[in-house]
């Protein structure tokens, strides 16, 4: 059970504009609250559409510490289950992803339709009744694209986004793509430490030499470049192609296309795109890079040659695990159209510098000399916004109706 007093104690503790008490970063009952509070009521970022381009396809997926199960039934219907089965809980699909005409349990064969209803349980008796013990369905949406899912009983409103963001993303033809690639990077911190850096550029000058040749990192975060007016000289070009560049924002989510620096194209090291057929061909793919994020685990970059996800999964007060993928167009063909090895070169090495400094982060905020102290107004805004969201979810399960749920 949650100690929600506690929780209440750090809340109240912590100061405007500054990060969070310790303990919010390394008790194991502030990670149970977080997983109740804030990744059990959220909208999740799982994956793409693509990925489940078939009648018959699945795919699991971590919430937190839950596993959800994704599927395209035969009529292309998707739905989302918890991953557990009603007879005694195995898990129906381990992790991965799969096409099958039903879901069979591995350890006693119960058998589903992928619309969730349960078909087949041998030897369960005359009174046994399969209508009683079909799968327990959670929501899943499909946002121009990308799924999300949430296990919540009421999730969070989810139409504003979507009408804020689909005359920024469908020119990127989320439908018409595929993966190319997807890994796992383990971190030995906080899922929240691994947000916040996710969420500024403070520190990528001196800690991203690859990243800092495309992006322009001595912006502010709505990329204000001072005298210098190429975010203006940006904005009127792709204006002219008539693609909008926002920037967009609501409680959990923003998103906003950007200017990559002079001769960049494309998130690569050399900034040339690393796939063709362009996913949007607009402008002959110079058109800066679209960032969208959504609270509180994922951002996703898409320049006009791919898509790059960064989603974390929170494993325990001390390791995450940050799931990537990339998409490329569905026509490009690995070996000819693109190279692997380049597609995913620059933000692995980014990522791979990112976990040094979470890993980094952690063994120092158990300093017991730790005091979470200012964040720059100007450099990590963004990070102050996810953690004045963190605060305000947190708060919201405290004081609201969910409460009677956390104290069972
Ligand atoms: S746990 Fe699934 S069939 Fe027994
Ligand atoms: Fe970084």
């Amino acid at each position: 059970m949650v100690d929600l007093a506690r929780i209440s104690k750090l809340l109240a503790e912590r100061k405007p504009g500054c990060g969070l008490p310790q303990a919010l970063y390394n008790e194991q009952n502030s990670f149970d609250f977080d997983m109740q509070a804030i990744f059990a009521r959220s909208w999740i970022l799982v994956g793409f559409d693509c990925e489940l381009n078939r009648p018959g396809s699945w795919m699991s997926a971590m919430v937190g510490p839950w596993p959800v199960l994704i599927t395209r039934d035969r009529a292309g219907e998707l739905h989302a289950f918890h991953n557990t089965c009603r007879h005694r809980g195995a898990m129906l699909c381990k992790s991965g992803k799969g096409q099958a005409a039903r879901l069979v349990c591995p350890y006693h064969r119960w058998t589903y339709e992928l619309s969730g209803e349960l078909v087949h349980a041998a030897r369960m008796g005359e009174d046994f009744r399969t209508e009683e013990h079909g799968l327990f369905p959670v929501h899943v949406e499909s946002v121009h694209g990308a799924l999300y899912v949430c296990l919540a009983e009421t999730p969070p409103d989810i139409s504003g986004f979507r009408r804020a963001i689909e005359p920024l993303l469908a020119p990127h033809r989320l439908h018409e793509a595929k993966l190319a690639h997807e890994n796992v990077l383990v971190e030995k911190g906080n899922w929240k430490l691994a947000m916040e850096n996710g969420r500024e550029c403070y520190h990528c000058a001196g800690a991203h030499p690859e990243l800092a040749r495309f992006f322009p990192v001595d912006s502010s975060a709505h990329f204000d470049f001072g005298e210098d007016r190429r975010q203006e000289e940006f904005e009127a070009r792709l204006a002219g192609l008539g693609l909008p560049i926002g920037p967009v924002e609501g409680d959990w989510w923003q998103a906003m296309r950007f200017v990559l620096n002079e001769g960049y194209r494309s998130t690569t090291m050399d900034g040339a795109p690393a796939s063709r057929p362009l996913m949007c061909e607009i402008g002959d793919g110079d058109i800066g890079s679209l960032r969208w994020s959504v609270e509180p685990h994922a951002f996703v970059h898409a320049t006009a040659d791919h898509a790059f996800m960064f989603s974390v999964v929170p494993v325990s007060p001390r390791e995450t695990h940050v799931i990537g993928k990339w998409l490329v167009h569905k026509d490009a063909v690995e070996g000819v159209d693109y190279d692997v090895d380049n597609l995913i070169e620059l933000w692995n090495v980014t990522n791979l510098q990112d976990r040094e400094l979470v890993e980094n982060n952690q063994c120092g905020v158990d300093s017991l000399g730790f005091q979470p102290g200012p964040f720059s107004p100007d450099a990590e805004t963004l990070a102050l916004r996810f953690l004045d969201w963190y605060c305000r979810k947190a708060a919201s399960f405290i004081g609201g109706p969910a409460l009677a749920h956390a104290a069972e």
